[in-house]
């Protein structure tokens, strides 16, 4: 499973992206809200700092403003996969993108129907947003497992399972086990994924152990 991260900070994406563990990034327009700059000009830097696809999402909720969204921040760089809402009209202008040889990304998916839907248009990527699904009570990791069935079950459809709104570290190994191809993850979440209190305690006791010896590696 590939990770991508689910931000729009620059300096965190530049960070994660020394340490290797960053195949892609998603914004979206709160993420880019919250940078307080103007979208050309972070999308244009993000895409700068790495090779892999970077999502960012239209505004226009109609297919025309979309399509004409869709193509100016397919502008930016090559490696732009444009986001589109799991709407009706987003998955017209899934198609019509998707055709045009853009990388589409569909959003706010919710159900294994809106992901069929997808497939179907052409998308690059399906993003079920399982957290939100848990907000309302409901198993959102269950929507990735029905997705990862369908899609196997029809070898025609080329679109990959994008997990989203993972918030845990356990909603990451779900989301892999589920058969997630790609998990966004935010920063805080991804730096997370190397913890484990036992390995913190387990190196304090060895080195205070190898301490004892007086002796040196190196
Ligand atoms: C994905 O593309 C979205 O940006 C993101 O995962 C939404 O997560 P949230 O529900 O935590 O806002």
């Amino acid at each position: 499973m590939k990770f991508f991260v689910d931000t729009a900070d620059i300096a965190e994406i530049r960070e994660l992206a020394t340490a290797g563990v960053v195949d892609g990034v998603t914004t979206n327009p709160s993420l880019i809200a919250k940078t307080g700059r103007p979208i050309r000009e972070v999308v244009k830097e993000i895409c700068e700092a790495i090779e892999g696809p970077v999502s960012a999402e239209v505004t226009a909720t109609e297919f025309d403003g979309m399509i004409a969204e869709g193509e100016q921040l397919a502008s930016i760089a090559a490696n732009v996969a444009v986001k589109v809402p799991s709407t009706w009209d987003g998955f017209r202008a899934c198609r019509a993108l998707s055709e045009r040889g853009l990388e589409v990304n569909v959003t706010l998916c919710f159900s294994a129907n809106q992901a069929l839907f997808a497939a179907k248009a052409g998308a690059a990527y399906i993003s079920p947003f399982v957290g939100r699904l848990d907000d309302i009570g409901l198993d959102g990791m269950e929507v990735v497992r029905e997705i990862r069935a369908i899609y196997d079950n029809d070898k025609s459809f080329n679109t990959q399972i994008l997990a989203s709104s993972i918030r845990t570290p356990r909603a990451v190994t779900k989301a892999a086990m589920a058969g997630a191809d790609i998990a966004t993850v935010p920063p805080a979440v991804l730096r997370n994924l190397a913890k484990h209190p036992l390995t913190e305690k387990g190196l304090v006791s060895f080195l205070a152990d190898w301490g004892r010896t007086g002796q040196a590696i190196l």
